[in-house]
């Protein structure tokens, strides 16, 4: 999220009519704070998802911070739910906390010490099992600027309070995350892989839901290290979708000329990024039976 919105701030926001979401009022279930996350659009997300009495299957191919899998699972949307990430980092924390010792990275978490030279020893070790990256990468996600892993973003300098790298450090709540999942964990699938592959296999499953949410075309670089996916493959992709699909995306003209390419619908909706900078987002759909407008 963050500077990606500021972009388009000054030419959008007088538009806007639609009322923003509340971030505040939607249950933070990640142990991320994902740059580009999803948590504003859960509300949408909820009335997509009660398209069905209960969705068999949802997927979620490019998963990052897993907000919408988190809800559907916590929220009893989907039986069955898939989350796929490429990224070594995020998917050793999913790892860690979907298939492996969870408790140990909780403990690790409540108990670490939070001083510019721990993190600098954590952050430089090399010699890392599975279980410390997925460490590393929740303290690179809660001291780095922005929650930026990928490589480049500093530390947090005055943050909330002026209280610096700690002003993100909640350890206490990240270790409640982490064991209210381990009560959800069983209907929820994590693989690491590449969301092309993920759709492409599923592509003719009439009952499944694919939340479709890929780095956008200009934030991207910035915020991932995998930022750089072929956006008119996914599109092709799409329209091969039997099931039932959302894809969001950025407000841009090359978006929407792809939208129009594939004759697609959309909506747009309006976004707050944490500098309360108003945006609008577009999503796609294969229907929208389901929308209703101030969604
Ligand atoms: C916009 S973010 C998703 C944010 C997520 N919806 C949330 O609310 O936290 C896009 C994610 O896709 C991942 N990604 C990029 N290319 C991918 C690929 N080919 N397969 C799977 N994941 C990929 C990035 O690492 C990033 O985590």
């Amino acid at each position: 999220m963050i500077e990606q919105l500021t972009i388009f701030e000054s030419e959008k926001s007088n538009k806007q009519q639609a009322k923003v979401v509340n971030v505040a009022s939607v249950p933070q279930r990640s142990p991320f704070r994902y740059p580009g996350g999803k948590t504003w659009l859960i509300p949408t997300v909820r009335k997509w998802l009660r398209q069905e009495n209960k969705v068999t299957e949802l997927i979620e191919p490019f998963a990052g911070g897993g907000i919408v899998s988190l809800t559907a699972a916590f929220e009893n949307f989907a039986d069955h739910i898939t989350m796929a990430e490429l990224d070594e980092e995020v998917a050793a924390v999913w790892e860690i906390i979907l298939n492996g010792n969870n408790e140990w990275l909780s403990n690790k978490i409540f108990n670490f010490e939070l001083t510019h030279d721990n993190v600098y020893k954590e952050l430089n070790n090399p010699k890392k099992e599975i279980r410390d990256v997925a460490f590393c990468t929740i303290l690179k996600n809660r001291v780095s600027h922005g929650g930026i892993i990928a490589n480049g973003s500093g530390l947090i300098k005055n943050g909330e309070n002026g209280k610096g790298i700690a002003s993100r450090w909640y350890a206490k709540t990240l270790k409640d995350r982490i064991a209210a999942i381990n009560l959800v964990k069983h209907r929820i699938n994590f693989l690491k892989a590449d969301a092309f592959e993920i759709i492409e296999k599923n592509v003719n499953k009439k009952k499944c839901y694919f939340f479709i949410d890929p780095p956008y075309t200009i934030a991207g670089k910035r915020l991932y290290t995998h930022f750089d996916i072929d956006h008119e493959r996914l599109f092709s992709l799409i329209e091969e979708i039997k099931g039932k699909y959302i894809l969001t995306y950025d407000d841009t003209e090359e978006i929407k000329s792809l939208v129009d390419k594939y004759k697609l619908q959309y909506r747009t909706i309006p976004m707050k990024t944490t500098h309360h900078l108003k945006k609008n987002e577009i999503i796609i759909s294969d229907n929208f039976n389901w929308w209703t407008e101030n969604t």
